[in-house]
């Protein structure tokens, strides 16, 4: 398909409010409500969307329902199952362009990087998934059962799916989280309520779109857009779900918590962070690139962006210095211009508060070494920004901000830096720049995270399990890992 064939699909795409996808069916919400989801580029709406609310979420896991229940789904070999789950990846690769397109008119990031990482990305996680579908297995069991001697017995484990499973997903990679959350729950059986942020609607309802076309069958997946209040808030309390997975705010992790304890469903949850990235006196210079990239890329809106910038105090000023002249050079602009390195915040909302934060650093005492403001007066664009001189009770320190906010502080010894690293109620990520691997190692166990990269960062991988330590999550993402949080094990035993 070509750029330009691309951009008309995508154009037709939001001219006309968007439905919702329940049930194989495409339909308007039961109250008949739209919400308009904006161009942060400009702040001006780019299409309307059907606001799934409560009635919204029943209809839609009562199709889920059925479907598990009742549905060809749950009959379906796993070899065909498999299959369908490979095709979801063909379709989004034949379609890069236009969901790449989709993607950064609604969430604003550069289409070279929407193009390059988060559409592949995707695709890769249903091709992967794929083959987990014919690997779910179970274990056959010896047992001894002391208080019947003399009795065989013949006893095995099945894994079967949880049922149906409501996701929930946040706004900073809204196509590969939607891949991450139904990839797993799909190769595993399960049907699924996903429901995208309401900042970004447009590339999950695309994706339903090619489901759908990929030959699901009605119900396995339905896509309901709404707000958290109501649509989410609902979804993670209905009784009729038996598996609730959030990735978003450790706060809203908290709420979904509560709301699961009704009828107590499963809950997985990927949540914040405030990650460590270590530069050690003997890092190569790439580390500098490094550093930057780990905080810089997508605006800083990662939740495992490196926000915390250690370095060695004989490298601290090279080291600051360096990440200041790449921010100094970063081109902020609208996403779909093609010389744009950096696109706006996703929302007002988060112009306001990356801002505040921004403010609250200056207040407090930081040093503002490059950025530290708003950038223009149209759209939701920030400055890269550096801080130095913070001090670890301070705001900027402890909270994730979600921008493309940096904190530098110097360290001396590798004793302190894995406490000063540890010292965060998060653990999601780290990153350790050093040419010394038994230092790289040594560390690399001492930090409490789910993620340690090593003379890299930001480095993700279908196969690589992904989450958090801590307050940034319960269980894991990606990998054979996640299979465990889509599946119920059973033990069967016979006597013979
Ligand atoms: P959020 O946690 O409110 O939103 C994430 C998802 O949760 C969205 O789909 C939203 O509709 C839903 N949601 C919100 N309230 C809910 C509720 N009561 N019940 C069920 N679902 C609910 O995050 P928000 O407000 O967009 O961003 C605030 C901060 O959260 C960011 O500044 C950032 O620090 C963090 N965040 C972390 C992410 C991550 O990848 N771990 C992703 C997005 C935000
Ligand atoms: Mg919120």
């Amino acid at each position: 398909m070509s750029i330009t064939t691309a951009h008309d699909r995508v154009n037709s795409f939001v001219a006309n409010p968007r439905r919702m996808f329940i049930g194989g069916q495409w339909t308007a919400a039961v109250s008949g409500k739209t919400f308009a989801t904006p161009d942060p580029s400009t702040g001006e709406t780019l299409a309307y969307v059907a606001e799934g609310d409560e009635a919204d979420i029943d209809r839609a896991v009562q199709a889920a329902r059925t479907a598990f229940e009742q549905g060809p789904w749950s009959r379906m070999t796993a070899s065909d199952r498999g299959r369908l789950i490979w095709k979801i990846g063909d379709l989004i690769l034949e379609n890069a362009e236009e969901l790449a397109q989709l993607e950064t008119r609604d969430n604003g990031k550069p289409y070279a990087v929407a193009l390059a990482a988060d559409v592949p990305l995707a695709a890769d996680l249903f091709h992967y998934m794929a083959g987990w579908a014919t690997k779910i297995e179970g274990n056959t069991i010896d047992i001894s059962v002391p208080y019947m001697p003399g009795a065989n017995f013949h006893s095995y484990t099945l894994r079967e799916p949880v049922g149906v499973v409501g996701q929930i997903i946040p706004w900073n990679f809204p196509l590969l989280m939607a891949a991450w959350k139904l990839g797993p729950a799909l190769a595993t059986g399960n049907c699924v309520i996903l429901k995208p942020a309401e900042q970004t609607p447009l590339s999950a309802l695309r994706l339903a779109e090619l489901i759908a076309e990929a030959g699901f069958p009605d119900g396995v997946v339905n896509v309901v857009p709404g707000y958290g209040e109501t649509a989410g808030a609902r979804l993670a309390a209905h009784p009729g779900v038996d598996k609730v997975a959030f990735t978003g705010s450790t706060e809203v992790g908290r709420l979904i918590v509560q709301a699961a304890a009704g009828n107590l469903k499963k809950v997985s949850l990927e949540l914040g962070g405030k990650s460590p990235n270590i530069v050690f006196e003997d890092a190569e210079p790439e580390a500098v690139a490094g550093a930057a990239n780990a905080i810089f890329f997508n605006h800083g809106q990662c939740c495992v962006a490196g926000s915390r910038l250690f370095v060695h105090h004989s490298r601290f000023d090279e080291v600051v210095e360096g990440v200041a002249e790449i921010a100094k050079s970063i081109k902020l602009g609208p996403g779909m211009d093609a010389d744009t390195q950096m696109g706006p915040l996703v929302s007002e909302e988060q112009l306001t508060r990356v801002t505040g934060y921004l403010d609250s650093g200056r207040t407090e005492g930081a040093t503002t070494v490059v950025g530290g403001n708003r950038h223009g007066d149209r759209g939701y664009f920030v400055e890269p920004t550096v801080i130095t001189n913070a001090r670890n009770d301070m705001k900027i320190v402890r909270e994730e901000i979600f921008g493309p906010v940096v904190v530098a502080e110097p360290f001396s010894d590798l004793d302190e830096i894995a406490a000063q690293a540890n010292d965060t109620e998060y653990g999601l990520g780290a990153g350790i720049w050093t040419k010394d691997i038994s230092k790289a190692h040594a560390l690399a166990k001492k930090i409490r995270a789910g993620t340690v990269w090593i003379n890299c960062y930001n480095v993700f991988d279908a196969a690589l399990p992904f989450g958090g330590y801590k307050q940034s999550g319960w269980g894991r993402e990606m990998g054979h890992e996640v299979l465990n949080n889509y599946t119920e094990v059973k033990a069967v035993t016979t006597q013979l």
